[in-house]
C-alpha cells in the first residue's frame, strides 16, 4: 500500500485519485507529522510499503514571518516520515522544490547543482531533503509553479481576476515552468513503480514567466484581459523567489520512460477539467 501524506492538500488529492485502491490517504486529522509519536503510531499501524509525503508549509512568504512552524513541517516532520519508515521497511518519497536554488544558474538546473535557498521556505524544505536521507530507501521528487483542480492557485487566481478587471500587472522577470498535480503524479508514480532512488526533478516541460502564463491563460478561456509587465521588485513579497528555476527533467525520462507534456498543453486539459472536478 501506498501511503499519501497530506491527502488532503492540492497534490495529495490528484495522486490519491490516480493511485486508486493502491493508496491510502491521511492528513493533519489522522497524523501530525511535527509529532514522533504520531508518525510513528500512523506509520507502524498501516505499515506502507512506501510514504509519499506531500504534506508542507507551503505559503511561502508565511513561512518568513514563521520560520519555526516552517522548519517543524518541512524540516523536522520528514524525519520523523523518515525514521518510521526506515523501522518499517518503507520508501520515502518526499516532494521537494525549485525553491532550494538561487535562481542565478541561467539554464535548466540539474539534480546535482548546488542548493542555495533565498528564504526560509527553500531552506526549510532542503532540510526536508536532507532528512529524507534517515530512511535508506528514499526518494526526493523537486517541482514547482503546481497548480490543480484541489487548491488556491495561480490559474484559479487569474480567472477570478479576469472575471473582474480588465486589465492585470504580472511578473515577468521570473521564469519556471508550470506543471499540473496531475502530470506530477503521474512523475511520482512512474518513479515509484520504476524502481528509482535518489533526487528526481519533475516539472511539465517547457518555459515561461508568470507573465506569459497569465497571458496563456487568458487566451484559452477567452478572457479580454491586457496582462501588463512588472517586475519582482515592484511586486515587493516578503519572500525572495529565485529569477530562473528551470527544472531539468531528463532522468525522469530516460530512468522511467516518463515524458511530461507541454506546460500549454497541461494548461489546456486541466481548463477542460476544472468544470467536472474530477479526473
Ligand atoms: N504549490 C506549489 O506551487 C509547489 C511548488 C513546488 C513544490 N511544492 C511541494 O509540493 C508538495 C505539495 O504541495 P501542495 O501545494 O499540494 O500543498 P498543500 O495544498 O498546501 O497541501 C499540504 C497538505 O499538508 C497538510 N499539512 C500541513 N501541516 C501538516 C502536518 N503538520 N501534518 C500533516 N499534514 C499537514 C495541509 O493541511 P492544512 O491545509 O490543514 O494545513 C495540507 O492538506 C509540498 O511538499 C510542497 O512543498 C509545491
Amino acid at each position: 500500500m501506498i501511503l499519501v501524506v497530506g491527502a488532503n492538500g492540492m497534490l495529495g488529492q490528484d495522486l490519491m485519485s490516480l493511485l486508486g485502491d493502491r493508496g491510502h490517504g491521511v492528513d493533519i486529522a489522522d497524523i501530525d507529522i511535527t509529532s514522533p509519536e504520531s508518525v510513528l503510531e500512523v506509520i507502524g499501524r498501516l505499515k506502507p510499503t512506501v510514504v509519499v509525503n506531500c504534506a508542507a508549509y507551503t505559503d511561502v512568504d508565511g513561512c518568513e514571518s514563521d520560520p519555526e512552524t516552517a522548519m517543524a513541517v518541512n524540516g523536522e516532520g520528514v524525519a520523523y516520515l523518515a525514521m518510521a519508515c526506515r523501522e518499517n521497511g518503507a520508501l520515502l518519497v518526499q516532494v521537494s522544490t525549485d525553491y532550494i536554488f538561487d535562481g542565478g544558474k541561467g539554464t535548466p538546473y540539474v539534480e546535482d547543482d548546488a542548493p542555495n535557498p533565498l528564504g526560509v521556505y527553500g531552506e526549510s524544505k532542503l532540510a526536508g531533503e536532507m532528512n529524507a536521507a534517515f530512511s535508506p530507501e528514499y526518494l526526493i521528487v523537486r517541482t514547482q509553479w503546481l497548480y490543480g483542480l484541489h487548491g488556491k492557485n495561480f490559474v484559479e487566481t487569474m480567472l477570478r481576476l479576469g472575471t473582474e478587471k480588465d486589465e492585470l500587472a504580472v511578473v515577468d522577470d521570473q521564469i519556471g515552468s508550470p506543471t499540473w498535480t496531475v502530470d506530477l503524479s503521474r512523475a511520482v508514480i512512474a518513479l515509484i513503480d520504476g524502481g528509482c532512488r535518489g533526487t528526481y526533478h519533475a516539472a511539465n516541460s517547457e518555459y515561461c514567466s508568470w507573465n506569459g502564463f497569465a497571458k496563456a491563460i487568458f487566451e484559452e478561456t477567452g478572457l479580454n484581459v491586457a496582462v501588463k509587465p512588472m517586475t519582482t521588485t515592484e511586486l515587493n513579497r516578503p519572500a525572495r523567489r529565485p529569477l530562473y528555476s528551470t527544472l531539468e527533467c531528463s532522468k525522469l525520462t530516460v530512468d522511467t520512460g516518463f515524458h511530461p507534456q507541454t506546460w500549454r498543453d497541461a494548461l489546456r486539459q486541466y481548463l477542460k477539467l476544472r468544470t467536472s472536478k474530477t479526473l
